[in-house]
């Protein structure tokens, strides 16, 4: 029933539907930063959640949990296909990355892209009490916003992209471009990780639609008047006082004290996390690291390097083959530098608990963040926020939106592996004041700016939008 004041729709919704030995089913709230930032928000509003439930054909009816009022949306088999795996998983998602993959464009995957897209702003509208707030998030969803506005002009209405937006020269060969960034401006405030990403997006507007646009703002002609979209960048985090409490429990300390024992005690232990995904520029780390093997800069006994790939949209194509090529690489390596009792790298393809993950990262000398491409990389900054001892150092991309405030950590660009290298050598060999003079630095950044001021700063900016 129409009766939320705040409606959130995502693909996916925050919970996972987990099946036990005697196959009942329950929901489990999913670790990811996104709920534990809209959580308190919708604690206290009366809001609800849109989203899909993750698995293809299952139908469930709208259920509350841990709080939050749920209302899933269902995709069959064919949906999750095109829509999902193949529109935007197959074809926004390498296009908004650079093209790092070659994008795959094809009119069914559109089709389904448009078809799923109602039916959320459906659902989205049939949730929203007279003049509520509803917040969409991320590229699947971009048609919402206009849908939305077309069925309930009286609703205000936030769009936030969690990945990059690209330049007008790679945007541009989108069959559906102009639909997109239509889609889009039914908003009343787009928000994106880097002010780079919101100016690609008005270059696009000006472009295509030839709508007026100064910083932050553009103006959408409207009947006879217009209508003004702020666009600009909220860059997102993580629930960082979090990571430091868990990192601080003594039972997370002792975890990493036996990572460390279970490693073979090296003087350096380097650490690498990610979905695996081709935008990680995984393969440009193992090959750095290869080769600073190879050259004899860094001897296997001595230092370590652990890989934890988690296991990412497997039914993608461009997915399995950088799977098979991550993993040949790793046991090359490993073939060529290991020995019986010291490995080379120790690659896990599974994903892990957030404590596992602290004390994973207070085990780590070294993080290495080497995207070729990312919208921010919340690992950066889990990292950082794990580190309350002060220690610790970050080797991370330039091509990350993290990099536009963690200027402390040692900046790289992940193609230039000589570059990479030597990164990687300094961070080795750097001295403990300077490591903590860096960790102090990216430290106050994270600590200061959590998840929790990203959503109250995006939702201010709605607020004062449906004010005017
Ligand atoms: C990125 C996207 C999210 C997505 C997540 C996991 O962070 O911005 O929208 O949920 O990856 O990908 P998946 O396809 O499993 O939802």
């Amino acid at each position: 029933d129409a009766s939320y004041d705040l409606v959130v729709v995502s693909n996916r919704l925050p919970v996972d539907r987990v099946v036990d030995r005697k196959g009942d089913a329950s929901w489990q709230t999913s670790p990811g930063g996104l709920v534990t930032a809209l959580q308190p928000v919708m604690r206290q509003a009366d809001a609800a959640w849109v989203g899909w439930v993750g698995q293809p054909g299952l139908e469930f009816e709208p259920f509350d949990s841990d709080g939050v009022h749920l209302i899933p949306v269902s995709l069959s088999a064919i949906e999750v296909e095109q829509y999902y795996e193949g529109f935007s998983n197959d074809t926004l998602w390498p296009l908004y990355h650079d093209v790092i993959a070659p994008p795959r464009y094809h009119r069914l995957w559109w089709e389904s892209y448009v078809e799923v897209n109602r039916r959320f702003a459906e659902a989205a509208a049939g949730a929203a009490a007279d003049g509520a707030t509803v917040w969409v998030h991320d590229y699947q969803l971009q048609l919402v916003p206009r849908l939305l506005r077309e069925a309930r002009p009286d609703l205000t209405i936030g769009f936030f992209n969690h990945i990059p937006f690209p330049p007008y020269g790679i945007y541009s060969q989108l069959p559906w471009r102009t639909q997109i960034v239509d889609g889009l401006l039914g908003a009343d405030v787009l928000g994106f990780q880097r002010p780079a990403d919101a100016g690609n997006f008005q270059r696009a507007v000006r472009r295509l639609l030839g709508h007026q646009t100064k910083t932050g703002e553009i103006r959408v002609p409207e009947g006879d008047g217009e209508r003004l979209v702020t666009a600009k960048a909220f860059p997102i985090s993580i629930d960082s006082a979090s990571y430091e409490s868990m990192a601080r429990l003594p039972e997370v300390q002792e975890r990493a004290r036996q990572i460390r024992a279970d490693l073979g005690n090296p003087r350096v232990v380097m650490l690498g996390v990610d979905r695996l995904d081709y935008t990680k520029g995984i393969a440009h780390r193992l090959k750095a690291y290869g080769e600073l093997l190879g050259d004899g800069e860094l001897q296997v006994g001595d230092v370590v390097l652990v890989q934890v790939a988690s296991p990412s949209r497997e039914r993608v194509e461009t997915y399995r083959l950088l799977r098979d090529e991550v993993e040949l690489t790793v046991g090359r390596i490993n073939g060529d530098y290991s020995s019986i009792g010291h490995q080379a790298i120790s690659y896990l393809h599974h994903g892990y608990p957030r404590e596992e993950m602290a004390a994973l990262y207070l085990a780590a000398d070294v993080m290495l963040v080497t995207a070729l491409r990312d919208g921010m990389n919340l690992v950066a900054k889990e990292y950082v926020a794990s580190r309350y001892d002060e220690d610790g150092i970050l080797v991370l991309s330039e091509f990350a939106g993290a990099s536009d405030e963690l200027k402390h950590a040692l900046l790289i660009n992940p193609h230039d592996i000589d570059g990479l290298k030597a990164a990687m050598m300094r961070a080795v060999e750097m001295p403990e004041p300077e490591r903590r003079r860096r960790m102090r630095g990216m430290r106050k950044r994270v600590m200061a700016n959590d998840v929790s001021k990203w959503s109250s700063r995006f939702l201010a900016e709605l607020g004062e939008s449906g004010a005017k």
